[in-house]
């Protein structure tokens, strides 16, 4: 498994997932599972790299319809089924599974998959039914892929957390991995969606970063006081081509919010530019005297997770 020669068998079918599976078995290293929709960027090919020094690694590629609300961008996702398994396979993906909707919300489907609480703010609050859509569907691709390592991108915080709390409370034996934001040179956290942007929105769109800078100014600074930073971020990203969502400073705990701010935090923004929604955050340790960045969630960082596991291979330096 992993040799990158011949092209990476696409399975559409979760029986033929099945069989993988037991092929599997009993291998030394863990079966490493990332979730995508698709459009494969370099943010993705990040996770897969990671994946891979872990074990095998299966890539699922499912636009899945539950999880975008009505009038949102899923006629528009881009389908580029082709071009991603040539990446894949340049970094030795044992399988993609690129199901049909039908064969994932098979006929007659009626079983959702919920996580309260985490769900409602951020993008619960913007995105109606958004997380139920997918945590339905990561139930279900669990359950078909059965890995051991599943691998999500920090960019989706709100989603890691909200992933964390679903295998936790269903007892899935599936280690959570979160792989750090990929970010594109000019700073702008790498995201299929960056495609809808044009070259004077993408320039206008590096106020979200800069919002996260400013915000991590002011904790450096010694500033404690929630309101005011997110206030501070607020201006960043007032411009007449920026539709702002939220700009708000979160505790990972529950995702709740302290007047002021301690422990480990997440600055969180979302906005429309143009025709795309972004997203981008960052994450905080703050004591009262100290302040450092810090991963989500310390049990998840690839490099906690590789003193966990045998590994395939070494983890790329820069995830360590
Ligand atoms: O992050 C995504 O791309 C999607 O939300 C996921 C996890 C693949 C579920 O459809």
């Amino acid at each position: 498994m992993g040799e990158s020669s011949g092209p990476t068998p696409i399975l559409r079918k979760a029986e033929e997932l099945r069989a993988l599976r037991r092929d599997l078995e009993g291998s030394d290293h863990p079966v490493v599972f990332v979730p995508t929709m698709g459009d494969l960027h370099q943010g993705h090919l990040d996770l897969v790299r990671i994946a891979r020094s872990f074990g095998p690694t299966i890539v699922s590629v499912f636009v899945n319809p539950t999880q975008f609300s009505p009038g949102e961008d899923f006629d528009r996702y881009p389908r580029r089924l082709e071009a991603d398994r040539e990446r894949l396979r340049a970094l030795g993906v044992d399988a993609i599974y690129a199901p049909s909707v039908d064969d994932v919300y098979v006929p007659g489907d009626q079983t959702r998959v919920e996580v309260r609480g985490l769900t409602d703010p951020l993008c619960g609050q913007h995105r109606e039914g958004h997380f139920l859509g997918v945590t339905t569907v990561c139930t279900k691709l669990f359950n078909i892929v059965r890995p051991q390592v599943a691998v999500f991108g920090q960019k989706d915080a709100q989603q890691c957390l909200v992933i964390h709390r679903l295998l936790r409370d269903l007892h899935f034996d599936i280690d959570l991995c979160i792989g750090p934001t990929g970010r594109a040179e000019d700073g702008l956290a790498l995201s299929s969606r960056n495609r809808y942007l044009s070259p004077e929105e993408r320039e206008v769109a590096r106020v979200l970063p800069r919002a996260l800078d400013r915000a991590q100014a002011l904790l450096e600074e010694g500033e404690r006081g929630r309101e005011l930073i997110e206030s501070a971020m607020q201006e960043v990203l007032a411009q007449p081509e920026v539709r702002v969502d939220y700009a708000d400073l979160r505790r990972v705990e529950d995702l709740g919010r302290s007047d002021m701010v301690e422990g480990r935090v997440v600055a969180a923004v979302a906005a429309t530019v143009g025709g795309a929604r972004l997203l981008d955050n960052r994450c905080f340790e703050v004591g009262r005297e100290r302040v450092r960045l810090a991963p989500l969630l310390d049990e998840c960082t690839p490099a906690h997770l590789a003193r966990r596991w045998p590994m395939q291979q070494e983890l790329p330096e820069e995830f360590l």
